[in-house]
């Protein structure tokens, strides 16, 4: 008998043509987020699941699965997934890092320079038919060129923004629990500092840490006094990862620059606050969102999931234990 797999949501054309190879699909074709309730009745009589992460495969999801034995998320992050509970029962938690990283690292730079030089606002001035004039000072920003970057997390996309700086003459240091190696850090002219000195001495802090309990506010009330007040923070990591209320007063009372935001704490829904601030440049959680790429990340978790359901080794296995 064909193993059963759930699509939670819409996804490319890719993913179903490999899953339908080896499986049974149930596909939810539709962009619609499935209550708690319908997924967890839908997971009854799955033996796979490839979902995203606007689902949530917690505890409770997991008890209502039975059969379930691969988990594919469409998404290098996963902290919508309780990876323990998941582990406990030995189903194998796959994701799509790498084909991902050069997106999400061009999306941040296009962020950075967006905030720091006004640009959505600039354009929606002349949109609106107001530009009357070239005046000296008209839409005037921050320079990017030659300043310090911070970049807090430095694996696959933080190394790949930290190439990207060296175009634009930074200096970049950055913060993370293990030390690169001295032959990148060379490579990409990249110094290790610890975060408070990283706060203090940047002009750019990116942040690039998965999200999840270890790292939720790791940008917090403490974090962003210590940044500089002509400063930008940029996150296109998690939204968990900043404290979302601090960074909203530090920006109501000048204490900051300005934000450059991907992704926030409650998506999709983004503070008020948040949104009447003039010195902010928000966007929609695109931080991978090429076409391309997200077919591709789509062929990955679907390519994933059925290798597990074969008894083989996943790409991209985020639990190991369970292949043990
Ligand atoms: C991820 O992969 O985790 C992004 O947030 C969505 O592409």
């Amino acid at each position: 008998m064909k193993p059963r797999v759930l699509v939670t949501r819409k996804v490319y054309p890719a993913a179903l043509a490999i899953l339908q190879e080896d499986c049974v699909v149930d596909y939810h074709d539709a962009y619609e987020v499935l209550s708690p309730e319908r997924l967890q009745r839908k997971l009854q009589h799955a033996h796979g699941v490839v979902c995203q992460l606007t689902d949530r495969l917690d505890a409770a999801a997991l008890a209502a699965a039975p059969n379930l034995r691969a988990i594919a998320q469409i998404a290098v992050g996963y902290d919508n997934i309780d990876v323990a509970a998941a582990t406990a029962r030995r189903i194998a938690v796959t994701n799509t890092p790498g084909v991902l990283t050069e997106a999400t690292a061009d999306l941040t730079f296009a962020l950075l320079l967006a905030t720091a030089r006004r640009l959505p606002a600039a354009e929606r001035f002349l949109h609106s038919g107001a530009w009357q004039r070239w005046d000296i000072d008209l839409w005037c920003g921050a320079d990017v060129h030659g300043r310090t970057l911070g970049l807090v997390g430095f694996g696959r996309i933080g190394q790949a923004v930290a190439r990207r700086a060296q175009g634009f003459g930074m200096r970049v240091l950055y913060s993370s629990r293990n030390r690169a190696e001295p032959a990148l850090e060379a490579e990409l002219r990249a110094q290790h500092v610890p975060l408070d000195l990283l706060l203090a001495q940047s002009d750019f802090v990116s942040v690039h840490v998965p999200g999840g309990a270890a790292t939720r506010h790791l940008i917090g009330v403490e974090q962003v006094c210590r940044m500089k007040r002509t400063a930008f923070l940029i996150n296109t990591a998690r939204g968990s990862v900043v404290d979302e209320a601090a960074l909203i007063a530090a920006l109501e009372e000048g204490l900051l620059a300005g934000a450059g935001l991907d992704v926030f704490e409650q998506e999709p829904q983004v503070p008020e606050a948040l949104r009447r601030l003039p010195n902010v440049v928000l966007l929609p959680h695109i931080g991978s969102a090429v076409t391309s790429v997200r077919s591709l990340m789509c062929a990955l978790a679907a390519r994933d999931c059925a290798a597990v359901l074969r008894g083989e080794r996943p790409q991209h296995l985020v639990n190991p234990e369970v292949f043990a």
